[in-house]
């Protein structure tokens, strides 16, 4: 063959890889950006881009402005509006490598001769691009990504987030007249592992990670799905900016604090580089203490921090010269799969699950890893016998991520799910269109403990001492087959069991006692209702007030909530139909439960209650947010994100900012994280 025929094959071989590379990029695009569904690892996604990159650059005669390499992201959806952006949204350049990180830096430094380069190394947050803007301090709207130009707008969606302000707050004369502030929607991965947990019992499809759930959650056209999801969000940079005379920033830092002081969330982790060892040595901080973030945080982003120095060194069409972010690998670990067995949810709901060799990845040894359902397992096609590779979605929740076909032996099985429930026997059904597998049977044990440990657990009934190993004890003895015998438990029946003390039966039977009177709307959620979470039963029992008026509401009455849609309403219609959820509500009405005060003006308690009043909670605190906004909710309280003459309590923790200089000025009472305690152990009402 001649040197011609030679290149001429080499070039329509690069021709035939970039055009297979283009499709299958604008396809993973298109599962990541507009359905939320990514079908491959970032990791992976990197090569085959890095790949087409490389391909590119020596066959610069194949490149078009459609490539995938010369556009951001993917197209806005079509149900939303689309907003254009003030400025564009840019990407960053992504590197898994520490040399390349070094690179960049000295690429600074030889742009800026002469200059120190010092730059900044913020966590990046594994998360859905947002874009704010804000007009005289009023938010005007929220865009996403979208192709980098336009967006789709979701502002309601946004709107749901309590910690971004509708107004900025801060002292009047340094509010801009207009700023477009950018960041990241994200999910908290505690958040992330709880509605997968909800999600699977209810046989609903699980997301993948916190960045899906997140994107999936914003792109809901219903904002009352997107309020009970718990979104956050962090802002780390601004698009276009009109400062207000005198308060124009210079750096990056000083925009932070600029941000910050706007009452819009920032980062609190930061740090400052002037040397490559510095970066590195930055970066590998983060690296440990990123898993101790609310966010997945899946890279660092090394930044420029002067204004000046970044207008210097300019941007390419894609992304800015002045960045780049490094990603984390995503820790794997191999081992084997020795079984597949099946769990039997509260629901009912069949899953498999991957039963491993023990391994160590990321923090903890993990043994077993849920397989979601027949389809997850068929796609990836796992099966007994495999090697397979371990990951933790989130940070989190094991999961398998891909197996290794090529050390098959043959002796590998493949799964099938089972045609009768492994627990009880009895029959299972697949609903039309539902990818779970269902048990028929409402007494099948395996059904029941899950129920009750629902039932017990912190965010329903919060029963203390009433976890698996107690309900499994109860179930399999029989002392319990339903959560009303628990109220007619008797120590003598508990000194039966293994292991019980006098002091730990006498704390069960008084933390079964005091469930009695817990609010209405942690009885709701304990029951277990089809889709009803926590936010939909709080407002559930605050419209009607008692269970006897909820259990009377049509499917039209419960739409007029706005939390409740034509999804949750029949739902609600069907639990109280069926003859043996009628049996187990009288039951506990015999038993004394609350059920919420009945011909009572709704909330009278609460609204009289001892934290009653209006609080911002802001600063570092000794317990997480929620967990005390959610006390103070029980004692009356209105719990709010932003300082206004309304608010009647700032709660001040460590290092508290912007919010608690607002509410001094405003003479706004400020509460230490003991005062609140006092005031919530205060006898004296
Ligand atoms: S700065 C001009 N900072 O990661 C680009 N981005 O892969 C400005 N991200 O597009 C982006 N954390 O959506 C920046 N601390 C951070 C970030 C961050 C996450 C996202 C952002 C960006 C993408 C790049």
């Amino acid at each position: 063959m001649s040197d011609d025929s030679d290149l001429f094959s080499a070039s329509a071989v690069a021709a035939a890889r970039i055009a297979e590379l283009r499709g299958e990029l604008e396809r993973h695009n298109r599962l990541y950006y507009e359905e939320a569904a990514p079908v491959i690892s970032d990791a992976l996604y990197d090569r085959l881009y890095a790949e087409l990159v490389a391909l590119e650059q020596k066959h610069p005669q194949f490149v078009t402005p459609d490539s995938p390499t010369q556009r951001v992201g993917g197209r806005p959806l079509e149900q939303f509006s689309q907003v254009p952006h003030l400025s564009p949204m840019l990407s960053l350049d992504n590197t898994y490598s520490e040399e390349e990180v070094g690179k960049f830096f000295v690429r600074l430094e030889k742009l800026l001769p002469g200059h120190a380069v010092p730059t900044v190394i913020e966590p990046k947050i594994d998360g859905v691009a947002i874009s704010l803007v804000y007009r005289d301090g009023k938010l005007s709207h929220a865009a996403t990504r979208g192709d980098g130009t336009v967006g789709d707008d979701v502002t309601r969606n946004v709107c749901t987030i309590r910690s971004i302000p509708q107004q900025l707050g801060g002292p009047a004369e340094a509010i801009p007249p207009l700023i477009e502030v950018r960041g990241e929607i994200y999910l908290p991965k505690a958040r992330f592992a709880e509605i997968n947990e909800e999600r699977q019992a209810e046989g609903l499809p699980v997301f993948a990670n916190p960045r899906n759930a997140a994107a999936g959650s914003l792109k809901q056209l219903d904002s009352a799905i997107v309020a009970g999801r718990g979104l956050d969000a962090i802002f780390y940079s601004t698009g276009a900016l009109e400062p207000a005379p005198g308060h124009e920033w210079k750096t990056h830092r000083e925009a932070l604090a600029g941000l910050k002081a706007f009452g819009l969330p920032v980062h609190d982790w930061l740090a400052i580089a002037e040397s490559v060892g510095e970066v590195l040595g930055a970066i590998r901080r983060l690296d440990v203490e990123r898993h101790g973030f609310l966010s997945e945080t899946d890279g660092a982003v090394i930044k420029l921090d002067s204004f000046a120095q970044r207008q210097r060194v300019g941007h390419t069409a894609k992304s800015p010269r002045w960045a780049m972010a490094y990603k984390y690998k995503a820790e794997q670990a191999e081992t084997r799969l020795h079984d597949i067995t099946i769990q039997v949810g509260r629901t009912g709901v069949l899953t498999p699950v991957a039963e491993l060799e023990p391994v160590f990845v990321s923090g903890s040894t993990v043994a077993r890893a849920t397989l979601h359902n027949e389809e997850e397992i068929a796609r990836k096609d796992i099966r007994k016998g495999d090697i397979v590779v371990i990951e933790k979605a989130g940070e989190v929740i094991p999961a398998v991520v891909e197996v290794r076909t090529a050390r098959r032996t043959g002796a590998e099985e493949v799964f099938r799910m089972p045609a009768n429930c492994p627990v009880c026997g009895g029959p299972v059904s697949r609903e039309e269109g539902q990818v779970a597998v269902r048990c028929l049977n409402p007494f099948c044990p395996a059904q029941v403990k899950r129920r009750m440990e629902h039932f017990a657990s912190r965010g329903a009934m919060d029963i203390e001492g009433l976890g698996e190993a107690m309900v499994e004890l109860l179930v399999t003895n029989q002392l319990a087959t339903n959560i009303a015998q628990l109220y007619h438990l008797t120590a003598e029946q508990l000194a039966t069991l293994p292991r019980s003390g006098e002091k730990s039966i006498a704390n069960l039977l008084a933390a079964i006692e005091a469930s009695k009177s817990r609010p209405l709307w942690r009885l709701l959620f304990g029951l277990g209702i089809l889709h009803v979470g926590v936010t939909s039963a709080r407002s559930l029992a605050d419209h009607f007030g008692t269970l006897d008026r909820l259990m009377a509401a049509t499917e039209d009455d419960l739409q007029t909530l706005p939390d409740v849609g034509p999804v949750v309403a029949p739902a609600i219609v069907n639990h109280f139909v069926r003859e043996e959820n009628r049996q187990l509500i009288e039951e506990l009405r015999a038993a004394g439960l609350n059920f919420g005060e009945r011909d009572e003006p709704r909330d009278t308690r609460r609204q009289g209650g001892k934290l009653a009043g209006t609080w911002v909670i802001t600063g570092t605190l000794s317990r997480p947010r929620d967990e005390i906004a959610e006390a103070i909710r029980d004692q009356g309280g209105k719990v709010v994100g932003s300082v206004s003459k309304k608010t009647s309590y700032l709660l001040a923790g460590e290092e508290a900012g912007s919010k608690l200089a607002k509410a001094e000025k405003l003479g706004i009472r400020i509460v230490t994280e003991s005062e609140l305690q006092a005031m919530i152990e205060d006898q004296g009402d």
